[in-house]
C-alpha cells in the first residue's frame, strides 16, 4: 500500500544533505510498523513523503495507488483522505471545539448533511473514547485526549492507512500506553499503522515489524511476528 522506490530527499535549507538518502522499501496491507531512530533521523519526512506534505528529490513514494511523479493537483486530497495522518503537536483547530475540528474535515470534503456529520463525528469521537468531551475546546483536554481527538480526526474517513508522528512522545509513560493500546485496537480491526517513534520498547511490544533510520538511511528492516499475533 506504500512503496518507497530509491527515495532521496533534501531540504533546500538543509545544510548537511541528504534528509533521506536511497530509502526503499513496502508496506503491506495489515502490518503495524515502527519506524524508529534518533530526533533527525528523517521519520517525519518519511510521513510527508507519504502524505505528498514534501516531495521526493528523487525516486518515487507510491501510496494508496497514487505516485509521487504522476499525481496531479486535484488528487492529493484523496491521497490524504487515504492515509490519515496524526501531527506530533496535534494541529488541532484552537478555536473549534471537539466535535466541530472532526467535523470540518468532513464538511472539507464535501459531506454538508448535518445528521450525516453527527453521526460520523460521534462515531469516531465514540471509537477514541472521547465522546464525552466533545464539546470541548482543545486546551480543555489533557495531552492524551487531545492525542485521542488528533486521532479520532485522522480516522473520519475510515483510511485504511494511519501515519502518526511520535504519538507518545508527548505523554507520561501510562498514557502514552493507552494511545498505543487505542492505535493497537484500531490495527486489529483492520488498519494498516505506521508509527514514526524512538520508543523501542512500544516497538517490540506492538510492532509486527521495525524499520530503523539512522540519518536519513534505513538501517535495519526487522520482523518482528505475523500480521495478526501481537501479543498485548
Ligand atoms: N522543513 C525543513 N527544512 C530543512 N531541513 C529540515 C526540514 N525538516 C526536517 N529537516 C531536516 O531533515 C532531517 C530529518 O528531519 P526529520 O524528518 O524531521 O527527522 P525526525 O522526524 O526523525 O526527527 C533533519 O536533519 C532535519 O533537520
Ligand atoms: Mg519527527
Amino acid at each position: 500500500m506504500v512503496t518507497f522506490d530509491h527515495v532521496y530527499m533534501a531540504y533546500p535549507t538543509h545544510a548537511e544533505g541528504w534528509a533521506l538518502e536511497d530509502l526503499s522499501f513496502s508496506i503491506q496491507p495489515g502490518e503495524m510498523i515502527f519506524l524508529l531512530g534518533e530526533s533527525g533521523a528523517g521519520k517525519t519526512t518519511v510521513l510527508k513523503l507519504i502524505t505528498l506534505e514534501e516531495r521526493p528529490s528523487h525516486g518515487e513514494v507510491h501510496a494508496a495507488g497514487f505516485c509521487s511523479e504522476t499525481i496531479s493537483r486535484g488528487e492529493i486530497p484523496h491521497l490524504r483522505r487515504r492515509c490519515g495522518m496524526v501531527f506530533q503537536d496535534f494541529r488541532l483547530i484552537k478555536d473549534k471545539t471537539i466535535f466541530e475540528n472532526v467535523a470540518y474535515c468532513l464538511r472539507m470534503t464535501g459531506t454538508l448533511e448535518r445528521s450525516v456529520i453527527t453521526r460520523a463525528v460521534a462515531r469516531v469521537l465514540q471509537g477514541v473514547g472521547i465522546y464525552g468531551k466533545r464539546n470541548r475546546f482543545p486546551h480543555e483536554l489533557s495531552g492524551g485526549e487531545k492525542q485521542r481527538a488528533a486521532i479520532g480526526r485522522a480516522l473520519i474517513h475510515e483510511p485504511p492507512l494511519l501515519l502518526t508522528d511520535e504519538p507518545t512522545g508527548n505523554l507520561d509513560k501510562a498514557t502514552g500506553l493507552e494511545i498505543m493500546s487505542l492505535l493497537a485496537r484500531f490495527h486489529l480491526a483492520g488498519t494498516t499503522l505506521l508509527v514514526a517513534s524512538h520508543n523501542v520498547e512500544f516497538a517490540q511490544r506492538f510492532a509486527t515489524r521495525m524499520l530503523t533510520l539512522r540519518a536519513g538511511k534505513l538501517v535495519e528492516d526487522l520482523f518482528l511476528r505475523p500480521h495478526g499475533t501481537e501479543v498485548y
